[in-house]
């Protein structure tokens, strides 16, 4: 439980972290190389430990040192994901391209919904088939196989329906290793998809155009040894940036890679905050004091991320006006609403979008996250809030912020852990 005692005024300066869903998909692309890899600007997160846990049940060898994570990948003793560890992550599920590239064949559990939606794989899969494996579905295990016995995965042409950054990455991963040229078209141009496409040219990879819709991957036969630094979170660098706004706070925040956060900062910008870049990977946020009403329409990447959608929500309650946010990413991801209105707020769901009608003040409540971002909101609604709010759903915002109140604190926030 997360005890809050607000309104904060916060001052100072928040390291950011590694981006975890980068971090994720680069330990899955480690079981590529047989050779050892050091990752640098590892955040210390529970969905960091979890995937560490599947690589080790794979027989890899890690090692933790700060933010240092060195993987040895050399002896993999089985191509089966133990389906107890991949259902508490779904990202775990992106082992699969790595095994199959490298072993020829992998055998990894569908992860199953969350509670933002359902979360198919079909795309992976597909994408899969189209390299010239074998999948099929039995009892809840996705069964992936080369084709004709053979152990090279062989190079083909992808149009993914939709730009998921699961199956690129999965994609990605797998025509690494493949016979021959890939190319992935409708790609996903987000960051995370750059820093994985990065570290595997780092391990001699022949990848281009990833960061746009047409990545073309050039199958090399094997990878080497490589140490690589994770890029920082964008999406923890907008909460503090939101978390700076909604407190009426001036705080800076780096490292991060302002080009990342364009659609955020554009939002920030449009409702009055003003985003003042100190240095080429330090912003600083200079709040307005009333922030104006906007609409939002969440959008694979370079448009506004689902992964801030919760927490301008939280922001936009508190604005001058009424605001619009459509969810078009996840089907099921506007459950934080109930919550933020037992605040005081005041929206309304109709469909995927949230109709927000601005509110002078929040009071602090009892509040419980469903899932990581929908917490942060959440916590950040507290900050802002008058009185004490309680939150429960520490398991969530431990997945995937580093030492979240650890930081806030540090910025002034009066807010406790409390252990049951
Ligand atoms: C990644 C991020 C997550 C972020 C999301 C969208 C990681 C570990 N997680 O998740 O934080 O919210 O991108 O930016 O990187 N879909 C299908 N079939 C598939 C795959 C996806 O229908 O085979 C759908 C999903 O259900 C969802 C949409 O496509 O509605 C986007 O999903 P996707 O981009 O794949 O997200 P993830 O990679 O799971």
């Amino acid at each position: 439980m997360l005890q809050i005692w607000g309104p904060s005024r916060l001052q100072g300066h928040v390291k950011i972290s590694g981006a975890k869903n980068s971090a994720l998909a680069i330990m899955a692309a480690t079981l590529l190389c047989p050779d050892d890899c050091r990752l640098r600007n590892v955040p210390s997160l529970a969905d960091i430990n979890r995937m560490g846990e599947v690589l080790s049940a794979l027989g890899v060898k890690l090692k933790r040192n700060e933010d240092i994570l060195d993987i040895d990948a050399r002896d993999l003793k089985t191509s089966e994901a133990p389906y107890e560890l991949v259902r508490k992550l779904r990202a775990s599920f992106f082992v699969i391209g790595p095994l199959l590239a490298r072993l020829g064949v992998a055998r990894v559990p569908l992860p199953g919904g969350c509670a933002i939606g359902a979360r198919p794989v079909d795309l992976h899969v597909r994408g899969l088939q189209a390299l010239g494996a074998d999948v099929y579905i039995d009892k809840g295990i996705v069964h992936a196989y080369v084709n004709g016995g053979k152990q090279r995965l062989k190079g083909g042409k992808i149009y993914l329906d939709y730009p998921s950054v699961g199956a690129t990455e999965t994609v990605m991963m797998a025509a690494t290793l493949a016979d021959g040229e890939t190319i992935i078209e409708n790609a996903a141009q987000e960051p995370e998809v750059v820093d994985l496409a990065n570290i595997c040219r780092a391990m001699g990879a022949k990848i281009e155009g990833a960061g746009t819709k047409t990545i073309n991957i050039n199958g090399v036969s094997q990878l080497h040894a490589v140490n690589y630094p994770i890029i920082p979170d964008r999406i923890e660098a907008g909460t503090f940036l939101v978390a700076g706004a909604i407190t009426r706070s001036e705080i800076t925040i780096g490292p991060v890679i302002p080009e990342h956060l364009r659609a955020v900062i554009f939002k920030l910008e449009a409702i009055g905050a003003k985003i003042i870049r100190e240095d080429s990977d330090r912003l600083r946020i200079v709040p307005a004091y009333q922030h104006a009403a906007t609409n939002i329409e969440t959008q694979p990447y370079p448009g506004f991320p689902t992964d801030m959608q919760p927490q301008f929500m939280a922001l936009l309650a508190l604005s001058d006006g009424n605001s619009t946010i459509t969810e078009t990413v996840f089907e099921n991801r506007l459950r934080h609403v109930a919550e933020l209105n037992r605040m005081g707020a005041d929206i309304r769901v109709k469909g995927n979008h949230a109709i927000i009608h601005g509110v002078p003040r929040l009071s602090g409540a009892p509040v419980v996250g469903t899932d990581l971002r929908s917490s942060a909101a959440l916590v950040l609604a507290g900050l802002a809030a008058d009185g004490e709010t309680t939150f429960q759903g520490l398991q969530h915002l431990d997945r995937g912020y580093e030492q979240l109140e650890v930081k806030l604190k540090k910025l002034g926030a009066k807010l406790e852990r409390i252990k049951p």
